[in-house]
């Protein structure tokens, strides 16, 4: 008797247990334990058991009910949450995967390193500083003077001044850096010339968003400072750059211009990567084609302006303990908004920040 009620006990488990569907669950019930079932068989034959096993199989039938009844339960349940190969649910598999989405490289993140590749490959190294930047290092040690307008509370985000935050060494305001050349005076206070750095990373101006303004954006600084240095190696180093960005046709064009920390100053352009025509050298001679005066990038002056340069100003050395006499250097300043820009033909800055995935997934 014990033996065929663990027979039964097993059959019905591994029966409910494989059970596709609720009808099959239904199925195995009524043979198991439903009023004609096995089980309610064997309680019903229990006047033919000997009254002192009675105990015994009572209860081991009582078991094996108890544990049938919670295995249909559980089957039922596991059914209706639609988990297992068995749940019922046909599985078509003529249909399309699920697809498990792949990430890519930001576009900013992109142009940051095609840049700074360019420059290793020049021999610069890469170097950082920090965002949350002091008054000092983003302005004085740069020779901005106080009352230079990028130092207005309009144009520079300047952050509450906490008592438990104070700079280390100089006690003044902190503010999110404007630009990235803050790490040259950083860099140069810790380090000896020659070195040839860049520099990466996010800057902050409180700039109403349009088609070419944000108020956080990205620069890539370099600076290469040592005996000797002079501007035709940064004209060198600038060309060389610009063809590989932009292509070995890109012109460069240096036009005179001011920066505090630099002396002399240059604005740089390239030719136009959208119409490749140039305005005639003379200012005087009308241009070649109207094709020029049509260009929406260039505004047919056949020249984009991509960054600021220049030797850097004996103050600035002095300033971080340089001897202006011994050591030479030239530094640049670039968006890296405006070069993606330029490179892939985009027209609005905001592109970049947006996450709008349809304009991610074209890089
Ligand atoms: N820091 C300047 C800017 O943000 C760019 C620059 C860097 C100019 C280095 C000259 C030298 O406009």
């Amino acid at each position: 008797m014990k033996e065929r009620l663990k027979g039964i006990e097993s059959e019905a488990l591994s029966a409910i247990a494989s059970a596709g569907n609720r009808d099959a669950v239904e199925t195995a019930r009524i043979k198991y334990v439903g009023r004609k079932g096995l089980i309610t068989e064997i309680l019903k034959k229990m006047d033919e058991i000997p009254p002192e096993e009675k105990p015994e199989i009572g209860r081991l039938v009582n078991e094996a009910k108890s544990k049938i009844t919670n295995a249909l339960e559980e089957r039922l349940k596991s059914l209706s949450a639609g988990v297992g190969p068995d749940s019922g649910h046909k599985i078509d598999i003529t249909l399309p995967g699920s697809k498990r989405a792949i990430g890519r490289v930001h576009p900013i993140t992109k142009t940051i390193d095609e840049i700074c590749d360019i420059f290793i490959s020049l021999g610069f190294r890469i170097v950082e500083g920090p965002e949350i930047e002091t008054e000092y290092y983003n302005f004085e040690a740069l020779n901005i003077p106080l009352e230079h307008p990028s130092r207005d509370a309009f144009d520079t985000f300047y952050l509450k001044s906490d008592s438990n935050q104070k700079p280390a060494t100089r006690n003044q305001k902190f503010l999110l850096r404007s630009h990235t050349s803050p790490v040259q005076a950083r860099f140069m206070e810790k380090n000896k010339p020659p070195f040839s750095i860049v520099i990466p990373g996010k800057v902050f101006r409180p700039d109403a968003a349009d088609a070419s303004h944000s108020f956080m954006f990205h620069q890539v600084e370099g600076l290469a400072v040592g005996g000797g240095i002079r501007f035709s190696d940064l004209k060198g180093a600038l060309t060389n750059f610009a063809r590989r960005m932009f292509g070995e046709d890109t012109k460069m064009r240096f036009r005179p211009s001011f920066f505090p920390f630099t002396e002399p100053s240059a604005e740089v352009d390239i030719s136009c990567v959208i119409c490749r025509n140039q305005k005639p050298v003379t200012s005087n001679q009308k241009p070649i084609t109207s094709n020029q005066k049509k260009c929406s990038v260039c505004g047919g002056k056949g020249w984009l302006e991509i960054m600021g340069a220049g030797m850097v100003n004996p103050k600035v050395f002095k300033n971080v303990g340089y001897d202006p006499n011994k050591v030479a250097g030239f530094a640049f300043g670039m968006g890296v908004e405006r070069i993606a820009m330029l490179k892939y033909g985009i027209d609005d800055i905001r592109l970049f920040f947006e996450n709008d995935l349809r304009f991610l997934r074209q890089f």
